[in-house]
C-alpha cells in the first residue's frame, strides 16, 4: 500500500466484517510447525510483511512451505533439531515477534545464525533476549549496550534455567520456552504479570509438556513435537480499530466476526466499557483451544479512565487507539505503567502525544504513560506514523471522528498487520484514500 493515507470526518459507520487473521497466533503456528514433525496446515493465516518474513526465514533453514502468499499454508516441519544453517543473514523486517522467537529457537541448533531486520527494528533491544539466553549458555552478540539488531545466535545446547523475567514480555517468555525445548529438563519463566499466553497453548497443542503455575510457564525439554491444524482466528489487535472507529464516530454500528476472545488480549473491551462503550460480544466457540467470537460496537459518549498495572500487559498493543478514544472521552485518561510502549516499533508514547497534540488534543507525557484530557473536539492536521503501523492506523480512526483533513505519512506498514485496512475502513463507510 501507499504511505500516505488521507482521512476525512466520516458519517456514520455501518457494517460487518472481518479482520486478518491473528500475527501473534500466525507466527507461532509456522515456527512451532517449522521444529514439529509432518505437516502443519494453517488456515486463516496472516498475510501481513511480518509473518511473510518469518515463513521466508523458516525455508531459508530449509523447511518447505505451501501455499506462501496465501491465507492457508502447509509447514512441513523438519522435526525439533531439523533446521539447517542458513546460507545469509535473516530478514524479519519490522517484526519484534518473528526475530525474538526465532532467536529462541536457533538458541538450539548447533551454528550460528545472523539476523537483522529493518531500521524500527534495528533500534529495538534484543538484551531481553540475549540476557537468558546467556545464562542458558547460550551466546548472542548485537550492536551497542542494548544489543539491538543485527543479532548473531551462537546455537548448542541451551541449559534449562527458572528465569524471572523482569518485563511482562511474551516474546520474552516465548523465546525461553523455545530454547527451553532444547534443554535437558524442565525451564521455567516467571513474568511480573501474565503476557498473551499463543505459545504455552500452541506448544501443548503440538504435543509439549507445559505446566502452568500463576505466572510461571515451564516446559520440559526434549517433546516430540507433532505437526497439526492451526485455524487462526481474527486478530483482536486489528479489530480494535474499526471497534473504536464505531464508538467514536455517531450513528455507527460495526460488528467483527471471528476475532480471537484470549482474556491476555482483549483488555481493551472491559477498559472501553468502563468508559462508557457499548459492545456487545456474541457467537462464542473455541474451535482450536483459542476463544472466538464476535464483537459488535456502536457509538457511545466516553469518559476518562484510569489504566495501569495488571491491566496493562492485556491491552499492550492497544495503548495508541486507546489513546485516540481518551481524546474523545470527557474529562482525563491517565495510562501508567507503559514504559513498554517506548520500545515497540515507535516511541508510541511520544509519536501519540506529539500527533494528538498537533490535532488539538490536551496530552500530557508520562515517562510511563499519557494523560489526557478529551473533550473538546479535534481536527485534522498532518501526522507523521514514523512508520508504525498502529500509529497508522490509530491516527486513521482519529481522523475519521475529528474535523477537516487528517493526512498520515508513514503509513505503509500497515500492511505489516492488516493488509486491507483502508479498504475495510472504506467498505464500512469511513472517508479514507491512499495517496
Ligand atoms: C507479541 C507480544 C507483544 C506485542 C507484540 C506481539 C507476541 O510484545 O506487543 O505486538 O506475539 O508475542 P511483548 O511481548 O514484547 O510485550
Amino acid at each position: 500500500m501507499s504511505d500516505t493515507l488521507v482521512v476525512q470526518r466520516s458519517r456514520r459507520l455501518r457494517g460487518d466484517v472481518r479482520v486478518p487473521g491473528d500475527k501473534s497466533i500466525s507466527h507461532r503456528a509456522v515456527i512451532i510447525g517449522s521444529i514439529a514433525e509432518g505437516p502443519t496446515a494453517i488456515t486463516g493465516f496472516l498475510t501481513g510483511e511480518d509473518c511473510l518474513n518469518t515463513a521466508r526465514a523458516v525455508q531459508a533453514m530449509g523447511v518447505r512451505v505451501e501455499g506462501l502468499g496465501g491465507s492457508d499454508l502447509v509447514v512441513h516441519g523438519v522435526g525439533l533439531r531439523g533446521l539447517r544453517a542458513p546460507t545469509a543473514a535473516l530478514d524479519l523486517g519490522n517484526s519484534g515477534t518473528g526475530m525474538r522467537l526465532l532467536m529462541g529457537v536457533l538458541a538450539g541448533h548447533p551454528f550460528t545464525t545472523k539476523l537483522a531486520g529493518d531500521e524500527s527494528l534495528s533500534r529495538r533491544p534484543m538484551d531481553r533476549i540475549a540476557r537468558p539466553l546467556g545464562q542458558m549458555g547460550i551466546e548472542v552478540t548485537g550492536q551497542g549496550e542494548r544489543c539491538t539488531p543485527p543479532v548473531t545466535v551462537h546455537g548448542g545446547t541451551p541449559q534449562a534455567i527458572a528465569y524471572e523475567s523482569p518485563v511482562a514480555s511474551a516474546q520474552v517468555k516465548s523465546a525461553v520456552l523455545l530454547a527451553g525445548l532444547y534443554a535437558d529438563g524442565i525451564t521455567s519463566v516467571t513474568e511480573p504479570s501474565l503476557s498473551r499466553d499463543h505459545t504455552e497453548r500452541m506448544l501443548e497443542a503440538f504435543g509439549a509438556k507445559v505446566a502452568i503455575d500463576g505466572w510461571t510457564v515451564s516446559v520440559t525439554g526434549s517433546p516430540g513435537l507433532r505437526g497439526c491444524e492451526v485455524a487462526v482466528p481474527g486478530d483482536f489487535s486489528s479489530a480494535a480499530f474499526p471497534l473504536v472507529a464505531a464508538t467514536l464516530v455517531p450513528g455507527s454500528a460495526v460488528t467483527v466476526r471471528g476475532v480471537i476472545l484470549n482474556p491476555t488480549r482483549m483488555g481493551l473491551i472491559g477498559t472501553l466499557e468502563r468508559m462508557g462503550a457499548d459492545i456487545k460480544i456474541k457467537n462464542l466457540s473455541a474451535p482450536a483451544g483459542e476463544l472466538i467470537g464476535d464483537i459488535t460496537a456502536r457509538f457511545s459518549r466516553l469518559t476518562g479512565t484510569e489504566i495501569f498495572g495488571l491491566e496493562i500487559p492485556y491491552l499492550i498493543d492497544e495503548v495508541p487507539i486507546l489513546a485516540v478514544a481518551a481524546a474523545f472521552a470527557e474529562g482525563e485518561t491517565v495510562i501508567r505503567d507503559a514504559a513498554e510502549l517506548r520500545v515497540k516499533e515507535s516511541d508510541r508514547l511520544a509519536v501519540m502525544a506529539q500527533g494528538l497534540a498537533a490535532m488539538g488534543a490536551s496530552v500530557r507525557e508520562l515517562p510511563d504513560g499519557l494523560v489526557i484530557t478529551g473533550g473538546n473536539p479535534l481536527h485534522g492536521a498532518e501526522i507523521d506514523a514514523c512508520h508504525d503501523h498502529r500509529i497508522a492506523m490509530s491516527f486513521a480512526v482519529a481522523g475519521l471522528a475529528a474535523d477537516g483533513m487528517t493526512t498520515i505519512h508513514g503509513a505503509a506498514t500497515i500492511a505489516t498487520s492488516f493488509p486491507g485496512f483502508p479498504e475495510m475502513i472504506a467498505e464500512l463507510g469511513g472517508a479514507i484514500v491512499e495517496q
